[in-house]
């Protein structure tokens, strides 16, 4: 395959055409310094196979973090740190750059924002703009970062220059207003990039390969187009730029840069011909492909090198899989953005993980250990948590039997995949069909667990995994024959109503289950009892914001502060004070009702637990005892697993 042929960056020789792309993980310590487990990240996915790893966005200030726990490059004293990072790294077999940059309008401790413009459409007040001088300042902070770089033994520097950070601030027309010779037409909006280039050339010399990322087109009206990018490029390959990475999109107001399951996979290439067929330099371009879709973008010459970013955060062994001819056995990303960007995000978690790769992010803590003493382990249940439960017990070396009730794998989230733009969804079930039997789990579907069931079998543990069921609302009008669950919709039971149809609950699934509805033409009313939909989605990692796009754009009305009292053939009665009762009380025009209210556990425990005998361990997972999502599941089979 063309992908593992070596390829050139500069000086350097990849031993193949496969780059991980930066991405903050939030595992380094509370200054910036490299932490065991975040060289232990890296490790791992440079043994996998690629041919380079990006190391993330390193701060170039102290102060400047774009979040808490970033990695700094900004003091020598970080430099030992770095250096076993990249001692990792090589013996790993791979080679590796650090991406140096910094974002200002998001300070993580109270320092003042700053812009490239003061006036730029959404920056709020306060907001300073950089002066000549700041800038020049700033230009010397990457010139001494990347110096440092290159004392760290990284063998390469990449400059982030897209995704809403400062310097894709002044090359965008969209945030860049200014009028001094740092804005206004490409010279001016392309200066402090290439003033950058200009400092690091004079202090490195020509030899040290500095790459580049930037946008290939914003993808936003207004902002940096297709045209910028391959002017940008032959700027930069002018200015002395080793090598060009191709990303897109603009920051936190579209969600291209890292893109939820709604983006077409791929939409970066055409953007990386366009550039590569205006400049020498080697083109790096990714963006969620897959290992066909990468293999056909080098060979048809789209790119020169591919990106991987959250495929190798899934699957660390990706390219080592594709290589082998064992793509089949891949974990391929989902694109929820739940694990990887929702870590980055909530600063309740301990940082960057994935939502089925439990161990990403968690190298450390979460390795397979050998079981002491070999048991015989029945899992009930088919779903994320069984499944992981079975895959993780069995790679300790137990004896795994794996019963569940239906004729596949998958359990709800084979329901999770079914709402609009969500199809990515189906690489987790399709994962654990064919991993569990190659692992040598026995898997027995079609057979639902009894209790007599459970008596006949002869182990020495029982992880119970079978799920959650929808709530069920006591509201008069609950039983009319027009209301039903958005369970029931999805699997089919029941067939979707008349318009106009009244969706009670504004959750992740409530809204799916309009977006799946609107789609088929009907008029869909969203119900939702708290002050706004979606409040279990994590916000700004982009699946609700296109969720919300979405259904704006479809003109689903969304009602919030309303909670639905009672059912009526015609229509649904709703109140404006939701959790006090009374208030004024509206009618909502419905044909069908579909209730959207979470779930609430199987308890399957009570019922087994009599035939277990004392013998047997009986332990339950998933969202059986904590409803709740795929991620908390998985998690917690993983951690189940691992000491049973
Ligand atoms: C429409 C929808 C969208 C969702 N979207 C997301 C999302 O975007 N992200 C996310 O993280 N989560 C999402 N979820 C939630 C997620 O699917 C669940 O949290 C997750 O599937 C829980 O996993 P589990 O294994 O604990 O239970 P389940 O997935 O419910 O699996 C339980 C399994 O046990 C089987 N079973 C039950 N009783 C028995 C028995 N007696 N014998 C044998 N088998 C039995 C069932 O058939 C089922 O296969 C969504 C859910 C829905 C319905
Ligand atoms: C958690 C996370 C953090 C990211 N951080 C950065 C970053 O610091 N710098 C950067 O250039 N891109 C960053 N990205 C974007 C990725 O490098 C990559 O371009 C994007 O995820 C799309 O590629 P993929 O579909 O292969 O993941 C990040 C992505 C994720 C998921
Ligand atoms: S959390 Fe979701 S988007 Fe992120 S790497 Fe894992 S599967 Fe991919």
């Amino acid at each position: 395959m063309k992908l593992f042929e070596p390829a050139r960056i500069g000086p350097l020789e990849l031993k193949n055409r496969l780059v991980m792309t930066a991405m903050s993980t939030r595992l380094a310590g509370p200054r910036g310094e490299v932490t065991e487990q975040l060289t232990e990240y890296y490790a791992v996915r440079a043994a996998g196979g690629v041919g380079m790893v990006t190391v993330e966005e390193a701060s170039i200030h102290p102060q400047l973090p774009h979040v808490p726990n970033a990695l700094g490059v900004y003091g020598n004293h970080l430099l030992p740190g770095l250096r076993n990072l990249t001692r990792r790294i090589h013996d790993a077999g791979a080679h590796t750059s650090l991406q140096i940059g910094l974002y200002f309008r998001q300070p993580v401790n109270g320092f003042p924002r700053f812009a490239a413009s003061a006036d730029a459409p959404d920056c709020r007040p306060g907001c300073m703009e950089l002066t000549p001088d700041e800038i020049h300042y700033l230009t010397g902070l990457f010139t001494d970062a990347a110096i440092r770089t290159r004392e760290a033994g990284f063998d390469a520097v990449e400059i982030h220059a897209c995704h809403g950070c400062i310097l894709s601030e002044f090359l965008s027309p969209y945030w860049n207003r200014r009028t001094d010779e740092y804005g206004g037409d490409r010279t001016g909006r392309f200066r402090f990039a290439l003033e950058i280039l200009e400092g690091i050339r004079r202090s490195l010399g020509s030899g040290y390969p500095v790459i580049y990322r930037i946008s290939g087109s914003e993808f936003h009206q207004g902002g940096f187009s297709p045209e910028d990018g391959i002017a940008l490029s032959c700027a930069l390959e002018g200015g002395g730029v080793t090598a060009i990475n191709v990303s897109g999109g603009l920051g936190h107001i579209n969600h291209i840069s890292i893109p939820p399951s709604d983006v077409p996979r791929g939409i970066l290439l055409p953007l990386a011909q366009g550039i590569k067929s205006a400049v020498k330099v080697p083109i790096i371009c990714g963006n969620s492909l897959t290992p066909e879709m990468a293999e056909q973008a080098v060979s048809d010459g789209w790119t020169d090198l591919v990106g991987l970013g959250r495929p190798l955060i899934a699957d660390p062994e990706w390219p080592l899989k594709v290589r082998e001819g064992r793509s089949r056995e891949i974990r391929a990303c989902i694109r929820c953005n739940q694990g990887c960007f929702g870590g980055l995000r909530d600063l309740k978690t301990p940082g960057l993980t994935c939502l089925y790769n439990p161990s990403a992010g968690r190298e450390l803590e979460r390795t397979v250990h050998p079981a002491i003493a070999k048991r015989k382990i029945a899992v009930i249940g088919g779903g994320p948590a069984g499944c992981e439960a079975a895959r993780v017990t069995r790679l300790r070396g137990h004896d795994v039997l794996l019963i569940e009730k239906e004729g596949r794998l998958g359990g709800q989230f084979n329901l999770a995949a079914l709402p609009l733009k969500k199809d990515d969804f189906t690489k987790l079930a399709e994962f654990y069909t064919n991993e569990l039997p190659r692992l040598g789990v026995q898997v027995r579907l079609n057979t639902e667990a009894t209790p007599e069931l459970i008596g006949s079998l002869a182990v020495d543990a029982i992880v119970v995994a079978t799920g959650s069921i929808p709530v069920v609302p006591r509201i008069p009008g609950g039983d009319l024959p027009h209301v039903t669950t958005a369970h029931d919709i999805l699997t089919g039971k029941a067939m979707i109503g008349k318009s106009p149809v009244a969706v009670i609950g504004g959750g992740a699934t409530g809204l799916e289950t309009a977006d799946y509805l609107s789609e088929r033409g009907l008029d869909v009313t969203v119900i939702e009892m708290l002050d706004a939909p979606g409040r279990d989605m994590m916000p700004g990692i982009g699946v609700r914001e296109s969720l919300l796009a979405r259904l704006a754009e479809k003109k689903v009305r969304i009602l919030t502060g309303y909670r639905a009292m009672a059912i009526e053939p015609d229509a649904v009665v709703a109140s404006d004070r939701p959790l006090k009762g009374g208030g004024n009380e509206i009618r909502i025009s419905a044909q069908s009702v579909v209730f959207c209210l979470g779930n609430r556990a199987e308890d399957a425990m009570s019922r087994l637990e009599p035939a277990c005998g004392f013998r047997n361990l009986l332990f339950g997972v998933g969202d059986c005892r904590f409803p709740g999502n795929a991620l908390n599941a998985i998690h917690a089979a993983y951690d189940l697993a691992a000491i049973l």
